[in-house]
């Protein structure tokens, strides 16, 4: 097993990419804090896991409040002992073309998919000091890296959790935590589920793959870069898109 025992937190674990990853971590054996906002969600798949002997639990937590994040990341600690690996993946979109985009809708996207991965890493910090080593997984995008037709918001998301991660490498390594990246393309999950299907498949027909990914060929990149096997990979965006950009 390649997470034997490690504790890890999976923010936005309730639905999509971050349950998937929730079972392959749990059947890796890591012992696993499901965070996430959806608190009915998260507690029904977290005892469905439980039923087929996975050791997970589910910690609800609004990853874009502060107070929410440290009260989470306490009792994660109290349960489980010290964090290794964060896996941060909780998101949300607000699509609209720039001209109709609210600056709700902005501020929204970004208390979640920024502001929010900024909480959790700064809470977790002092556990993974504690233990000597600790791996932090960001959610990127293929629409932070390339931008995306409707995604003003998002996108500025996803390429500052790119520059945080490259300056959180070069920061904390030298404390035995490597940072890193995932930025997946077009996932069904029910993200992808509100977006029109007539854009959808232009989408799909740009992959050389012809498919949209699977959770789990998202999870899969989060759990390698979690294992042992990524112990000299620092700073890195892994591109998971089936190759829809090069
Ligand atoms: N490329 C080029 N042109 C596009 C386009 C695209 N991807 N998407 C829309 N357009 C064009 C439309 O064809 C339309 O053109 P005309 O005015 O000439 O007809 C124009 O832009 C306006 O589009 P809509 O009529 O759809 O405008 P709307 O205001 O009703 O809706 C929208 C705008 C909400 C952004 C809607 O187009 C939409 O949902 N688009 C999908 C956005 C998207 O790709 N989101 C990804 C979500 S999944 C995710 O985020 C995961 C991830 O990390 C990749
Ligand atoms: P999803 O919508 O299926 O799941 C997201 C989960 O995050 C939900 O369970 C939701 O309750 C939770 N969440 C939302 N706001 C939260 C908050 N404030 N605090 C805590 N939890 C919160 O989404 P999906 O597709 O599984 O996405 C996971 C990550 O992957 C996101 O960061 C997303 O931006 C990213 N991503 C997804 C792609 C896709 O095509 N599905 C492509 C590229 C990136």
């Amino acid at each position: 097993m390649r997470l034997q025992e490690k504790v890890a937190i999976i923010t936005g674990a309730a639905n999509g990419i971050g349950l998937k990853a929730a079972e392959i971590f749990a059947r890796e054996g890591a012992k696993v804090a499901m965070a996430d906002f959806n608190k009915e969600q998260g507690e029904e798949r977290a005892s469905e896991l439980r039923e087929q002997g996975y050791e997970v639990r589910f910690f609800q937590v609004n990853v874009s409040d502060r107070q929410s994040v440290d009260s989470m990341i306490e009792q994660v600690i109290d349960q489980y002992g010290d964090i290794e690996i964060l896996i941060n993946n909780a998101g949300i979109t607000r699509d609209a073309m720039l001209a109709k985009l609210t600056a709700e809708d902005f501020q929204t996207v970004l208390d979640v998919n920024l502001t929010g991965v900024f909480h959790c890493t700064q809470a977790v910090l002092p556990s993974m000091i504690a233990k000597g080593k600790g791996r932090i997984i960001n959610t990127s995008s293929v629409s932070g890296v390339y931008g995306n037709v409707g995604q003003t918001n998002y996108a500025a998301t996803k390429a500052g959790v790119v520059g945080m991660t490259k300056t959180w490498a070069k920061e904390l390594g030298r404390k035995g935590i490597t940072v890193n990246a995932v930025a997946p393309g077009f996932i069904e999950t029910g993200m992808t589920a509100k977006v029109p299907e007539k854009i959808l498949n232009q989408m799909k027909q740009m992959v050389p793959l012809a498919r949209l990914g699977k959770p789990e060929d998202i999870a899969n990149a989060y759990l390698f870069l979690a294992s042992d096997e990524a112990n000299y990979i620092n700073g890195t965006v892994l591109h998971v898109d089936g190759g829809i950009m090069m």
